[in-house]
């Protein structure tokens, strides 16, 4: 549970801020502001993020396994489904582009290989 990984200030600020996911297998937590995409997100505090179109959503590098908190992301767009289907993958809601992906609620999780921490 991805509660358990927050301490009382830090779930606060992030509330302020957004929405945390969590990103395995980096096991990191990512503040998502409103209205911003995961991946932008994730540039801004400093990862790298596998892309190619830099969040056009036309390369699907970007492309991420929901594990948990299908239910607080935003619907699906049509750039983002012509994206997924490209992939092979169903229109389910368990994969997303991360350059599309908005956040309506803690406790999300998602799995990206390639997602490189930033330095501490
Ligand atoms: S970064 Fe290219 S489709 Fe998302």
């Amino acid at each position: 549970m991805i509660d358990a990984h927050i301490s009382g200030a830090c779930s606060e600020a992030a509330s302020a801020q957004g929405h945390v996911v969590r990103v395995l297998p980096v096991d990191e937590d990512i503040a998502v502001g409103p209205g911003e995409s995961l991946m932008a997100a994730a540039q801004r505090s400093g990862y790298k993020w596998p892309t190619v179109c830099g969040g056009q959503g036309t390369c699907r590098t970007c492309y991420v396994e929901l594990r948990e908190g299908i239910d607080r992301c935003a619907p699906i767009g049509s750039l983002e489904q012509e994206g997924i289907q490209a992939l092979k993958k169903p229109v389910d809601g368990w994969t997303r582009l991360a350059c599309q992906l908005r956040i309506s609620g803690d406790g999300v999780v998602v799995v990206k290989r390639g997602v490189r921490a930033r330095k501490h």
